[in-house]
């Protein structure tokens, strides 16, 4: 049997929702793939030069966990790889790779495993549930770690909003990234970011998206990682001027994610000039948002 699993890139936190947040967009990953005697990885597209083509890659790796987890034996598998997502960016390659793989050898394996175990399993990968949940459910999702695994909901988006996102060209790692954190926060802090996150879920919900240049506001993570990335202000003044609701950092960075009201092209155009102004070349573009998740065929 061959499958082939469709898996979207994700941004995750949406400013103040750290680690709890993640928008599914419309930007794919494919992977095509059937049992096999060892490890076999085509890789075509974004990383096709860098990524692992033995057992350590990631989308195998997610093959393996799930005949795991399954308690079934794991041979092997061929894997192709159509990667559409850029790699190191902040949109989700990795949760897309262990999602892919994971999706991948529970269809091989007839599909024994629930949504909500595949879930599970992919964030203790990750390490954090929100890249992966926007990955298996689409949409906008809400997720929490709990004793039992995740709980996570996925919430429909407006059509009226463009999600403009700019990919620099830079790479960041999302462990260094997370390793800028402080382990406490003032608890000031803690009631700004609450509000924020409630906020901007209740704006969404009433669509009332013009609170959300408030909602989007963030101090647990971003405010420490300007030092990784100093261009951040200004391209993000710049995507207001140009008439941007706001803009954030796209789950662990470089990429930017800004929300507009109506056509995204003035705010991508904005922000691409001002990252160059930095010093820094990138491009951007808006992405619909993906509002089913992880979808496999069998082929
Ligand atoms: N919530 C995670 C972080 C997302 O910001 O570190 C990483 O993609």
């Amino acid at each position: 049997m061959r499958v082939q699993i469709r898996v979207p890139a994700t941004s995750a936190n949406l400013g103040p929702g750290f680690d709890a947040l993640g928008l599914a967009l419309a930007l794919h990953n494919e992977v095509v793939a059937e049992e096999a005697d060892g490890v076999l990885v085509r890789i075509e597209g974004e990383g096709a030069d860098r990524l692992a083509r033995t057992g350590d890659n990631v989308v195998a790796r997610g093959v393996r966990l799930a005949y795991e987890e399954a308690g079934r034996a794991f041979k092997g598998c061929a894997l192709t790889c159509l990667n559409r997502i850029p790699t190191a960016r902040g949109l989700g390659s990795s949760a897309a790779a262990w999602v892919g793989g994971l999706v991948a050898g529970n269809a091989l394996l007839g599909e024994p495993l629930s949504k909500e175990t595949l879930l599970g399993l992919a964030a203790r990968a990750e390490g954090h549930p929100d890249n992966v949940a926007a990955a298996v459910l689409g949409g906008l999702t809400v997720s929490c770690v709990t004793a039992a695994g995740i709980t996570a909901v996925s919430l429909p988006v407006p059509r009226s909003l463009a999600w403009v996102v700019l990919v620099p060209a830079v790479t960041s790692s999302t462990a260094e990234a997370r390793a800028l954190l402080p382990r406490t926060v003032p608890r000031e802090d803690a009631v700004f970011n609450v509000q924020r996150v409630a906020l901007l879920l209740a704006s969404l919900q009433a669509g009332r998206p013009e609170s959300l240049g408030v909602a989007l506001d963030d101090r647990l993570h971003q405010p420490y990682r300007l030092k990784l990335f100093p261009w951040l202000p200004e391209v993000a003044a710049a995507a207001r001027a140009a008439g941007a609701l706001g803009c954030v950092l796209s789950g662990a960075g470089p990429a930017l994610l800004a929300v507009v009201a109506g056509d995204g092209g003035g705010v991508a155009r904005a922000m691409e000039d001002a990252l160059k102004k930095a010093g820094v070349g990138g491009s951007a573009r808006a992405f619909d948002v993906d509002a089913t998740g992880a979808t496999r065929r069998i082929l």
